[in-house]
């Protein structure tokens, strides 16, 4: 790491690698950069990657791309926002995001889904009329083992259904 790097950024890149450690999607996408050799102008195709695992570019994993693939945050940030595809947060108070990877594809996971959508009148990438729920999809988010996985504000949770995914979102509607 750069010992020109300030303290605080230095905190900041020390707590996001922390973060990163402790969620297998986070090595997911290392791996994919290392396919293109930490290449510098694979960046886009990066983002994309990340975006598929996560269902939405949040700081940290900006940040996480940045010190991986050594360019200045400022680079990822731009490129992040510059193009339209690229979401950078869910525009509602809650997130979920339904993994559609194959493993919790055959496992259920269009219906769970379908039901949030059937429920909540919302399409996958759309956010309800009163901001409280956003609902994304990810392609394996690495938790096949578990699937279908659900990811509620950050947190994966094992073999969801679509009586469960409900119930969670339900909680956050009522609050
Ligand atoms: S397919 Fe959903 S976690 Fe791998």
């Amino acid at each position: 790491m750069n010992a020109a790097v300030a303290t605080p950024q230095k905190n900041r890149i020390q707590a996001v690698l922390k973060h990163a450690s402790g969620d297998k999607r986070f090595k997911i996408l290392e791996v994919h950069m290392k396919k293109h050799q930490f290449r510098q102008d694979a960046l886009i195709e990066v983002l994309h990657k990340a975006q598929e695992l996560f269902g939405y570019l949040e700081d940290d994993l900006l940040l996480f791309v940045s010190v991986k693939l050594k360019l200045p945050p400022s680079r990822v940030y731009g490129v992040a926002t510059f193009y339209h595809f690229f979401q950078l947060k869910p525009q509602g108070k809650h997130a979920c995001v339904v993994c559609l990877g194959t493993a919790c594809y055959v496992k259920g996971a269009d219906k769970i889904l379908n039901g949030i959508q059937d429920k909540y009148k919302i399409k996958a990438g759309e956010t309800t009329a009163d901001n409280q729920l956003s609902l994304l999809t990810a392609r394996c988010i690495g938790a096949c083992g578990i699937a279908p996985a659900v990811v509620y504000d950050g947190t994966v949770t094992p073999r969801a259904t679509p009586e469960t995914a409900l119930e969670h979102i339900n909680q956050w509607m009522t609050k």
